[in-house]
């Protein structure tokens, strides 16, 4: 099978059963991406496939041939962090880490998803054509990413700064 990620194509030669979040991890040396409960409940293992997240443990490798798949691994580097991952560092948006990937790949789809209107379970405005990303809609948006070690206070400071505004 033949993979489009983070800019470079990947070839490999797998069981056609293989999720892509064990595609990323078990076979193409892309361990940003993590595995937390498996069955699609916690959001670590979030990527970007044409810029929409999800859950790569529900899907299907092969299901995603051709497509544009982003993980965090595309995002920044140690020496080059992302605008985002720069304001986790800033805000404390972590403890362990674990969660992080999936949390960053979330938030960064999440924006463009508010910026072209999309609304969520609260957004009191459904015909909006810009939706606000106050405190409520980013606690929504983002509840498909759990972090077992409460680092929330610190996440939604980080993504206010980037995609909203400064945070003091
Ligand atoms: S590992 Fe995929 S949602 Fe938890
Ligand atoms: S930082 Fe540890 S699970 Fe979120």
């Amino acid at each position: 099978m033949r993979f489009h990620i983070n800019g470079d194509i990947r070839e490999a030669d797998v069981d056609i059963r293989t999720s892509l979040l064990d595609l990323l991890r078990e076979h193409l040396a892309l361990p940003g991406t993590k595995k937390g409960c498996n069955q699609g409940a916690c959001g670590a293992c979030t990527v970007l496939v044409d810029g929409n997240r999800i859950n790569s443990c529900l899907a299907l490798a092969v299901q995603y041939e051709e497509r544009e798949i982003t993980t965090i691994e595309g995002i920044g580097t140690v020496d080059q962090l992302d605008a985002l991952q720069a304001m986790f560092v800033e805000h404390d948006g972590f403890q362990c880490g674990y969660c992080t990937p999936g949390q960053i790949c979330s938030a960064i789809a999440m924006a463009a998803e508010a910026q072209r209107g999309l609304p969520s379970f609260v957004t009191p405005d459904l015909a909006a054509q810009a939706i606000r990303l106050d405190h409520d809609e980013l606690r929504e948006r983002m509840s498909g990413n759990l972090c077992r070690c409460g680092a929330y206070n610190g996440i939604i400071d980080a993504i206010r700064a980037t995609f909203v505004e400064e945070v003091a």
